[in-house]
């Protein structure tokens, strides 16, 4: 059978070397031709094992928590870019020792923290940690509210008004010592979106930005989207240096790793219920997949039966009625585990497999071994051609999350 990722164990994720490899050059090209520090996120992807390979395109990576940090420490060898959404104050230490910059969601939290932050600097040999606040341009063209950071009344970084009520000095002002601002509000959005985010931000911060050193655009630049305009990114974020005279910096995650690998799985029982007929597989949407229930959105999905035959399955529309109609179970007792129908050209028959197309980010950083259901191997198809399991998991790893 021809099918490239046949030699996957199931359940597994399947990172595609080749392709993340195109997706790196890609960004390192916009990173250079930009002037601009492109950095991981980690919390859309933490596959460590390529770490050492994504360090050798991309500055760095961003943490959002102390584990994150420490991670990018070990398996990335450099220090990380921190922003918590609030700092726990019996780790701040450690994050210290972990990160180059700190960002701080709030006013509130930077005062809380810079005096910590000035004597780790007077005693630290390294170069001095160089902090930033959030700021919220209250702008954003995402629309499903899970994934809206600029919602009225959100919770994550500072609108502008909260800087004239600064305590540390006259109205407008930054507080002291303060070298960074970073925002974030886009989602898997285009330039265009970007440069309509950076209208609002200079509307409403343009009176700090010339006080700081760094912009950190954050996340959701889909740079390796097909159709992106990365030309038009570089022009903005060239435009954006050039009147300001600041460093940028963008943190992106799902553009790292998208359309880089599936997720494989298994039918184990195709259940029939008056007339509906589910494809039981090994996987869970709650257990590895949830934004496709949080989200909602509907994968991608590829059939490959036994006989190595491929179909792509596809939503139901009068153009492909003739088609078999098979709803995706999962292993889980969760009711809601499943997708609404797809049709399929072939018959599902219990040891055919159902490929879960684009899962590498956010879907590996998310699951759970609810129900003790099996969590997926982790593997990568090499450029070789050769398949690698890099990590598998069994009772220890689901008996260890708990005690
Ligand atoms: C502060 C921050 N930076 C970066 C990212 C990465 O965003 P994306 O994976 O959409 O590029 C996120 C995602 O939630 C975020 O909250």
């Amino acid at each position: 059978m021809s099918y490239k990722y046949n030699a996957a164990p199931s359940p597994a994720f399947v990172l595609d070397e080749a392709l993340l490899r195109k997706n790196l050059e890609l960004i390192a090209g916009v990173q250079r031709d930009a002037g601009v520090e492109i950095i991981l996120a980690l919390k859309g992807f933490s596959m460590w094992s390529v770490f050492p390979f994504v360090k050798r395109y991309l500055s760095g990576a961003t943490a959002s928590s102390l584990n994150e940090a420490k991670l990018i420490n070990e398996e990335m060898g450099c220090k990380a870019h921190t922003y918590c959404v609030a700092y726990l104050p019996d780790e701040f230490e450690e994050i210290m020792r972990y990160s180059s910059h700190l960002v701080f969601n709030s006013v509130a939290q930077y005062e809380r923290f810079r005096s910590a932050v000035s004597v780790h600097n007077a005693n630290s040999a390294d170069t001095p940690i160089s902090c930033g606040i959030r700021c919220n341009p209250e702008y954003s063209e995402v629309e499903t509210e899970l994934y809206n950071p600029a919602a009225p009344g959100s919770r994550l970084g500072e609108v502008d008004a909260a800087f004239a009520t600064s305590p540390n000095g006259p109205a407008q002002v930054l507080p002291d010592g303060v070298e960074g601002l970073h925002f974030h509000t886009l989602c898997e959005s285009t330039s265009y979106d970007l440069e309509k985010t950076l209208a609002a931000f200079e509307q409403r911060f343009g009176h700090l930005i010339p006080k700081v050193k760094w912009v950190n655009m954050g996340g959701g630049h889909l740079m390796t989207k097909q159709g992106y305009d990365t030309a038009h990114l570089v022009r903005i974020l060239r435009r954006f240096k050039e009147k300001w005279g600041v460093d940028v910096l963008l943190e992106p995650g799902s553009a790292i790793a998208w359309e880089t690998g599936v997720l494989v799985s298994t039918v184990l029982d195709i259940h029939e219920s008056r007339g509906i007929k589910t494809a039981i597989t090994d996987i869970s949407f709650t257990g590895h997949m949830p934004d496709t229930l949080e989200m909602p959105y509907r994968p991608r999905i590829t059939h490959v039966s036994q006989n190595g035959e491929v179909t792509a399955a596809t939503d139901p529309h009068p153009g492909n009625a003739q088609g078999m109609l098979y709803r995706i179970g999962g292993v889980s007792c969760l009711s809601g585990d499943y997708m609404k129908e797809y049709v399929f050209e072939k018959e599902l028959m219990v040891g055919d497999r159902i490929v879960f197309e684009d899962m590498i980010h956010y879907t590996m950083v998310k699951t759970t071994t609810f129900n003790g259901v099996r969590h997926p191997d982790i593997c990568i198809l090499r450029e070789t051609g050769e398949l690698e399991v890099v990590k598998k998991f069994g009772f220890e790893d689901y008996r260890n999350r708990l005690s």
